[in-house]
């Protein structure tokens, strides 16, 4: 693990954003593992300055989502679908058919996470992973719990995450139940993963993650096992690990 801790948020994205861009200056064709939150928004915000500088391109890369909420349609404002096309997809030349995502109001979701983890079997093995850590130590919706999947699921958030989730939305009630998320699977067969936290309030879970034993009641403990992840953290994020 390469664990870089920034003075200085706009640093921290920066250096975050550079070895993706280095990924896809050396493989325009580069697979990119996407996730979503407040925290990679900086980012991407650095992705697309590189792009309009002219630094790099998008038009052959191709992106996977690592989750949806079930029940929300791309063009819902809480959707991940949503997000991404605020802050990546429609800033930069990404093609819409390089462009995936779990589809939330699919009318089975089973079927639909089968056929988004055949894509991703298909993909064989993303060129980089972006990816940050829930306050509960879930990696994408990979919730703690006594199993760990491997492939894409669909799964009932927990009431935790749901909580933390519904600032973003007019009510805890309108925060959905379900959603899709890649398994651990094809995150940790990524030839690298981006892993960035932010702040205070993610400190003790990030110990837990980077320093504690390998327990899936922290899935993120899971990450102690990949073979090239550098973690960007801040210095409050990181006041444990220093
Ligand atoms: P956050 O979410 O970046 O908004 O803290 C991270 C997550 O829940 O995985």
């Amino acid at each position: 693990m390469k664990l870089t801790v920034f003075k200085n948020e706009e640093e921290l994205d920066l250096a975050a954003a550079s070895s993706v861009v280095e990924v896809i200056k050396a493989n325009p064709e580069a697979t990119l593992g996407l996730a979503t939150g407040q925290t990679p928004v900086g980012l991407y915000q650095k992705l697309v300055q590189a792009y309009q500088n002219g630094q790099v391109l998008f038009k052959q890369v191709t992106t996977y989502n690592i989750d949806e909420y079930a029940g929300l349609a791309k063009d819902h404002p809480q959707s991940f679908y949503y997000f991404m096309k605020t802050h990546l997809f429609s800033k930069v030349d990404l093609t819409e058919e390089n462009i995936h995502i779990p589809d939330g109001v699919a009318p089975d979701l089973e079927a639909e996470a089968e056929c988004y983890e055949s894509l991703l079997q298909k993909a064989r093995q993303l060129d980089v992973q972006i990816l940050s850590i829930g306050l509960n130590g879930h990696i994408g919706f990979n919730e703690p719990g006594h199993t760990l999947h491997a492939e894409t699921h669909v799964l009932t958030l927990t009431e935790d995450t749901r909580e933390v989730n519904s600032q973003a939305f007019s009510s805890l009630a309108d925060v959905p139940k379900k959603a899709i998320t890649m398994g651990l699977g094809s995150m940790m067969k990524a030839k690298k993963i981006v892993f960035i936290a932010k702040g205070d309030a993610k400190a003790a879970i990030l110990k837990q993650a980077f320093k504690g034993p390998i327990d899936p009641l922290v899935p993120a403990s899971l990450l102690q096992l990949h073979p090239n992840i550098e973690v960007y953290l801040d210095e409050k994020a990181a006041k444990y690990l220093m």
